[in-house]
């Protein structure tokens, strides 16, 4: 086809994909240029926003390193992580609602015993205790659970930003298997709010829109079971101002937990407490596989 303009470009370019032998991939494909040819008419796209979108996503690419996820952290910050963590898995009503997981999660993390492991490893921030149980929509107790359990310090930084960082030598995150009772029992610190990564493109990006940052204060969950749908989740802790208005738009009303302060004393492991510290109780409630 010659002399393409820009009503029948769109109907050209989709003839070429006629041969596709991939259905999926073709959906994909077909969709995504009816959509993009479809924004760029309905905006009146003008060529030199058009290089300034390439020279966006060229900057975001580059901005990625193995420890620095850009693509992800544009995907979350516009909404889309939480749609597709939405759309792909629906949720009883007393089952954990799943979240979108970020880019701050190392696999392998050390396996640690499920009662009374301290990941703090030198991290600063205040002591918490974290009771969890694993449970089915019954109410059940789940053993043999693998919870992951990832989060940021009290300055707001995960380990893996420190450029000194070593896979050997990781704190604030660690992996449990729960026994019997499905329950865990962790000394961490107290999470508190902080910005995702603003150094680069997607900084820039909410500076240009007006808006924050920051997430709420939370840890982060994983927890595999064979016959459940594996569940990827956060804590938020109660109260936090921005609850409402997290930056990737992660929190759902179950996943809020009530982190309880407590002056010093004894702590839920029988240890003497110095200085004050803090409780959080919450269940980890799995989603069955439906066989289909
Ligand atoms: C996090 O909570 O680790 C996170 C999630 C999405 C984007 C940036 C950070
Ligand atoms: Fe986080």
């Amino acid at each position: 086809m010659r002399n393409l303009n820009e009503d029948n470009i769109t109907q050209a370019v989709l003839a070429r994909l006629v041969d596709m032998p991939d259905n999926r991939l073709k959906t994909i494909v077909v969709n995504l240029i009816q959509h993009l040819h479809a924004f760029a008419r309905e905006t009146k796209l003008t060529e030199e926003e058009w290089k300034q979108g390439i020279d966006f996503l060229t900057a975001t690419g580059h901005k990625c390193t193995d420890t620095r996820q850009e693509f992800i952290l544009l995907s979350d910050t516009i909404g889309l992580s939480q749609l597709v963590v939405a759309q792909n898995h629906q949720r009883s009503s007393n089952a954990t609602e799943q979240t979108v997981f970020g880019p701050f999660h190392v696999p392998n993390s050390p396996l640690l015993p499920p009662r009374g492991a301290d990941i703090t490893n030198g991290a600063p921030g205040d002591p918490c205790f974290i009771s969890a149980r694993v449970m089915t929509t019954n109410g059940e107790p789940l053993p043999g659970a693998e919870v992951d359990v990832w989060q940021a310090d009290s300055e707001g930084y995960y380990d893996v930003q420190d450029t000194q960082w070593s896979s050997d030598n990781m704190s604030l995150r660690a992996r449990f298997i729960t026994d019997e009772s499905g329950t865990l029992s962790i000394r961490t610190v107290n999470p508190k709010n902080y910005p995702i990564p603003t150094d680069g493109t997607v900084g820039q990006m909410l500076e240009a829109m007006h808006r924050h940052p920051m997430r709420p204060a939370h840890i982060h969950f994983m927890v595999k079971k064979p016959g459940y749908d594996t569940l990827i989740t956060h804590i938020f802790s109660d109260g936090d101002p921005y609850l409402d208005s997290d930056t990737v738009f992660g929190v759902r009303s179950n996943c809020i937990g009530r982190f309880l302060k407590h002056p010093a004393g004894k702590a839920p492991d029988g240890t003497k407490m110095e200085v004050p510290f803090h409780t959080i109780t919450c269940d980890l409630v799995l989603e069955p596989v439906v066989e289909s």
